[in-house]
């Protein structure tokens, strides 16, 4: 029993707002859009930027904060998921404490793929208890998913985004020119997201993917369908996550593909990046779909067609009913006791499965691997 007169009641709300904004050639020096958040005369700016990202920009990168005379520390951050960690967090953070920027509006700049932009935000939430901060995606992930939403974290205990916080950025800069020198990988690691969202929720970028998703690759997204296909991710992306930022709502569309992908992108042996753990879910999940008759074997046969056109390699060892089992089964620990794995219904809608059977994943497996193309990589990894 509490003591009436001694409970005190603690309200506040705080608004949250940012702009995911469309933003061609950031570094031109004419552009002051990436120093228009915050102070930008007599200022200071922290810039964190992708190892290989620097190689291609680092002149613009210095000659853009130089013609703003901006005093800027660029801190070049190492690549891929190996490097997000606690130590290279805590790393961030030591050289962060070096350069004194003002906490209110001297944002942090991050300039790179998920990994960066995850890890940033993260030293956003937790440095002097929050600092502003803006992301720039440079991969096709981080444009179309990693970048857009408040979720930033770093892996702990062998487990993906174990530590981590809900940070809203002030700002998000898309220029898709980045692309241009993002290996081919990548570009196919990023496009699984958006298959995503066109079979869960978006039947018309299903059928623009089918049309130009091809070409699209080719031109590594420069190109205007290939913009329209971006700018249609990004919306129907930030449609899902706006109403529900914080996850109240654990049954969530876009969480379609991100069942058996944990398993499979979280196991010591895996060759997979998350987008392509992700597809191997994707085509799991819709076999499942069409046995519980969600999906016509025409709108199966189109997921599995449009997959294969884009020749992504997918090493799929590890898919077994055992491993697929054993994840749903922590997925659904996570999801707070019910395993809330979105299914396509038809092509472009949703329905949640609560009641998947050991049985059902071991006949997905065994179509799957009756099903699935090999291709042999036509890039170099
Ligand atoms: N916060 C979220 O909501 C969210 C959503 C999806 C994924 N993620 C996270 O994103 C991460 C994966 O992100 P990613 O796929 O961008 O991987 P990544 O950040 O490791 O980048 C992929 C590779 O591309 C290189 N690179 C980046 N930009 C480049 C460019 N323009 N030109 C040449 N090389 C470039 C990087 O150095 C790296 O080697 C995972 O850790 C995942 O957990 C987070």
């Amino acid at each position: 029993m509490t003591d009436k007169a001694h409970v005190w009641r603690v309200r506040y709300q705080r608004p949250i707002e940012y702009e995911v904004a469309n933003c061609q050639d950031i570094f031109n020096p004419e552009n002051d859009a990436l120093i228009s958040v915050g102070r930008s005369r007599d200022a200071r700016r922290f810039v964190i930027v992708d190892e290989n990202v620097e190689k291609y920009f680092s002149t613009q990168i210095r000659d853009y904060f130089d013609f703003h005379k901006i005093d800027a520390r660029v801190l070049l951050f190492p690549s891929g998921e190996k490097n997000k960690t606690v130590d290279k967090f805590l790393w961030v953070l030591r050289e962060l404490d070096k350069f004194p920027i003002n906490r209110r509006d001297e944002p942090i700049i991050a300039i790179g793929g998920g990994v960066l932009t995850d890890i940033a935000g993260f030293v956003a939430s937790s440095y002097r208890r929050g600092i502003p901060h803006v992301k720039v995606p440079t991969t096709l992930m981080g444009y179309v998913d990693a970048s857009i939403g408040i979720k930033a974290g770093i892996n702990f205990n062998n487990q993906k985004n174990r530590l981590g916080s809900f940070e809203p950025p002030k700002k998000v800069f898309l220029d898709r020119s980045f692309l241009k020198t993002l290996p081919q990988r990548h570009i196919l690691n990023g496009l699984c997201e958006i298959i995503k969202l066109a079979v869960i929720k978006d039947y018309e970028l299903f059928e623009l993917l089918e049309a130009h998703g091809t070409s699209s690759i080719e031109s590594r997204f420069q190109d205007e369908t290939s913009a329209s296909i971006l700018d249609r991710a990004v919306g129907g992306m930030l449609e899902e996550l706006q109403p529900n930022l914080f996850e109240d709502e654990l049954a969530r569309k876009v969480d379609f593909g991100h069942t058996f992908s944990y398993g499979l992108e979280t196991h010591p042996e895996t060759d997979l990046l998350h987008g392509e753990a992700v597809l191997i879910d994707i085509l799991i999940s819709a076999l499942l779909a069409a046995t519980r008759g969600l999906l016509s074997d025409p709108e199966l046969n189109r997921i599995f067609e449009l997959v294969d056109k884009f020749r992504i390699v997918l090493n799929d060892e590890l898919v077994t009913p055992n491993l697929l089992w054993a994840t749903l089964e922590e997925r659904t620990y996570h999801r707070n006791g019910l395993q809330r794995v979105p299914l396509p219904e038809g092509l472009g809608g949703c329905n949640f499965a609560n009641d998947i059977k050991f049985e059902e994943i071991q006949s997905a497996c065994k179509i799957y691997a009756e099903r699935k193309t090999n291709h042999e990589p036509i890039y170099q990894y």
